[in-house]
């Protein structure tokens, strides 16, 4: 794979090798359409999304590759490549019919909430699905809405009123009612309104949002996945956002304040006391992570456009700091590979990316030093895991996209 560290510049060619083959062998004949739905990397601005806050994720070249065609069996047949079996039900889908096959319930869902929105394939529809994304960190369930969304699209003859804000919406829908998880509007719509060669600045209350571009050589961003999975739909994320939303409620009834990405940092411990909530007491914690995130968030979009990468780096670094003490996502894989990428000369800043409770850290490293670097933070890994954390060279990778339309 051309993205692997050692040729970090090479170039990653968005199709996927032996896809239509696949397709082929699976289903007989050949796919109409061909999508690409990218994975992400959050720069900065963690578990504020669903809070109404600005972030900055990136897409990057890596991501879920889907092979389509319609068909007139009447069904919905499915394989995955990184899932055994193949999913097959009659269309349209019985919510429940995906219950033994968690990914299959992705697909299910953009199905139904498609078809409510006037986009069917009732005729039927074969589906080969592929991806090079690790299961935690990257969006890979986001990157899979995303890229159903636009076969879907694409082999109905008919784009969703709306665009892609509403795609990456429905996506986001897709994530609350067919796979309990709660999650903020971020990884769909990175995906969704990306452009290549940037990263999206995102204001997560409205979806208003400008591309910020992102040098493609120097300092790189180094992806380490923990290897430790990550199950979002376990109750620790939910229960994250749960506190988020009661200590907003608190400052708002108590101390008038809206969201609490609109609190500045510096008021926050007077607003705090006003609205009750105790210092140092586990809703006062995750609340600081919110508003401090928020104007790092801010900091690291006027460093990034500046290219003043030491002020990204301590932005990056306070990020995690806060997410790891304040918000407590992190867990002792991704605090060690934070620390050793820390400890590195020509390492600006690390932090995890993502939702945390496990999934996958970023560096910002200048390209010369990352040899060196990241032996370092091999090392240290395995030397407390006893194993080596696979890692790759993230490039700005644009939005989901069609490589090949139906005819
Ligand atoms: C997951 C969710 C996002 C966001 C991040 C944390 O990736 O899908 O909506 O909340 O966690 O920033």
């Amino acid at each position: 794979m051309s993205d692997i560290v050692g040729s970090a510049h090479g170039t990653h060619a968005p199709m996927h090798p032996h896809l239509a083959q696949r397709f082929s062998t699976t289903f007989g004949g050949e796919a109409q359409c061909i999508a690409f739905a990218p994975g992400r990397i959050n720069l900065i601005g963690e578990h504020i999304d669903y809070c109404g806050g600005l972030v900055l994720p990136m897409t990057i070249q890596r991501g879920t590759w889907i092979a389509a065609r319609r068909t007139s069996h009447g069904r919905v047949r499915a394989r995955s490549d990184n899932y055994h079996g193949l999913f097959d039900a009659p269309l349209p889908c019985a919510p429940d019919s995906a219950d033994d096959s968690p990914w299959a319930r992705y697909l299910v869902g953009v199905l139904a909430l498609m078809a409510a929105e006037g986009i069917a394939i009732d005729g039927g529809v074969d589906l080969f699905v592929s991806g090079d994304l690790p299961t935690g960190g990257l969006s890979s369930s986001a990157a899979l809405c995303v890229g159903l969304a636009i076969t879907i699209e694409a082999l109905a003859g008919r784009n969703l009123p709306g665009g892609r804000p509403a795609l990456a919406l429905l996506c986001q829908r897709v994530e609350h009612e067919f796979a309990g998880v709660r999650c903020g509007i971020m990884d769909q719509a990175v995906i969704a309104l990306s452009h290549p060669h940037h990263a999206l600045a995102l204001d997560c209350r409205d979806l208003t949002h400008t591309h910020v571009p992102v040098p493609e050589h120097t300092p790189c961003w180094l992806v380490l996945d923990s290897g430790r999975p990550r199950a979002l739909a376990d109750a620790p994320y939910n229960l994250r956002q749960q506190d988020a939303r009661e200590a907003e409620q608190l400052l708002r009834a108590r101390a008038g304040m809206g969201s609490l990405c609109d609190i500045e940092a510096s008021e926050f411990d007077a607003v705090a006391e006003t609205a009750g909530i105790h210092r140092d007491s586990t809703l006062w914690k995750r609340a600081r992570h919110c508003v401090g995130e928020q104007a790092r968030v801010r900091t690291a979009i006027d460093a990034l456009r500046a290219a003043d990468w030491t002020r990204l780096g301590r932005a990056m670094r306070a990020s995690h700091v806060s997410l790891r003490d304040d918000f407590e996502v992190s867990c002792s894989e991704l605090d060690t590979l934070v620390d050793a990428a820390c400890a590195c000369a020509g390492v600006h800043g690390a932090r995890l990316t993502g939702a945390g409770f496990g999934g996958a850290a970023i560096a910002l490293v200048d390209a010369d030093a990352l040899p060196a670097a990241l032996a370092y933070i091999e090392s240290s890994f395995a030397s407390r895991f006893g194993r080596t954390p696979p890692s790759f060279i993230a490039r700005a990778g644009g939005g989901a996209r069609l490589l090949q339309a139906p005819a």
